[in-house]
């Protein structure tokens, strides 16, 4: 599977940064091989991002999604807005399920109306530290899992348009990486967990919380790590390109 590299820039940059940063990512990322590359800047830089990236191997995603087409939902943006301007959204990511109190029922609307809308879809999972401490890991990760998919009905998704990201919350923004040991046990889970849930033989999965060029690649050497959703290190393209580069490696041997 080729590995996906993902820098999740959430709320910062203008929008003139953003297209600098934009650039300086395909520039510094130009050379490598064996990797899909995808940048998540804020909705108001969607298109000045796709236009600045048109040509070059990155692609761009949407950090959030809202779970109607249309409609009196102020402040939101859809699936169908999204068209034409990205081709992959985020949703669940735990900022947005810890502090903006978004519900695993709510993860699973913007799931199915993303997958409608034609988009491919990055679903965040993971588990606080508290629920690490009491061994709730796999139940919270299965059950985030489970109401994300069961949003889908009887419409199993195709396997190429779901990835799922296990950023145990606890790693996020801490410089506290999970180990590659923690982290492959959780991304195998989430595989099997999948696999039961829609049938999808092996999805991809990627690793997030701390990644940096430093350890990305001792990450990347798990079997069930399929890349990884960057924060931090995603604002910076030569980190953001030389862990895109720890990944290359892992398909090419
Ligand atoms: P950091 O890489 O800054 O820990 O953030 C991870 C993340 O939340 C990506 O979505």
């Amino acid at each position: 599977m080729t590995p996906l590299i993902a820098g999740n820039w959430k709320m910062n940059t203008t929008v003139e940064e953003g297209v600098t940063l934009a650039r300086a990512v395909a520039e510094a990322t130009a050379e490598a091989r064996g990797v899909a590359i995808a940048v998540l800047p804020p909705f108001t830089h969607l298109a000045a991002v796709r236009d600045a990236l048109r040509g070059t191997a990155v692609a761009v995603g949407a950090q959030d999604v809202f779970w109607e087409d249309s409609g009196a939902f102020t402040g939101e943006v859809s699936p169908l807005m999204l068209r034409g301007l990205c081709d992959l959204v985020l949703t669940g990511h735990s900022e947005r399920r810890h502090l903006l109190g978004e519900t695993d029922e709510q993860v699973g609307r913007k799931l199915a109306a993303s997958l409608r809308a034609g988009l491919r879809v990055m679903v965040a999972v993971g588990e606080t530290e508290g629920e690490r401490d009491r061994d709730e890991t796999f139940s919270v990760v299965d059950r985030q899992l489970q109401a994300a998919f069961a949003a889908l009905g009887d419409a199993p998704p195709n396997g190429s348009d779901v990835v799922v990201a296990y950023e145990p919350v606890w790693a996020i923004g801490t410089g506290r990486t999970a180990t590659p040991e923690q982290a492959e046990e959780v991304c195998g889970h989430i595989k099997v967990a999948v696999r039961a849930a829609t049938g999808i033989e092996s999805a991809q999965v990627l690793y997030g919380g701390s990644v940096t060029p430093v350890n990305a690649a001792s990450l990347f050497a798990e079997p069930s790590i399929d890349g990884a959703l960057v924060g931090g290190a995603s604002l910076k393209a030569a980190d953001f390109a030389a862990i895109v580069a720890a990944a290359a490696p892992a398909v090419a041997g």
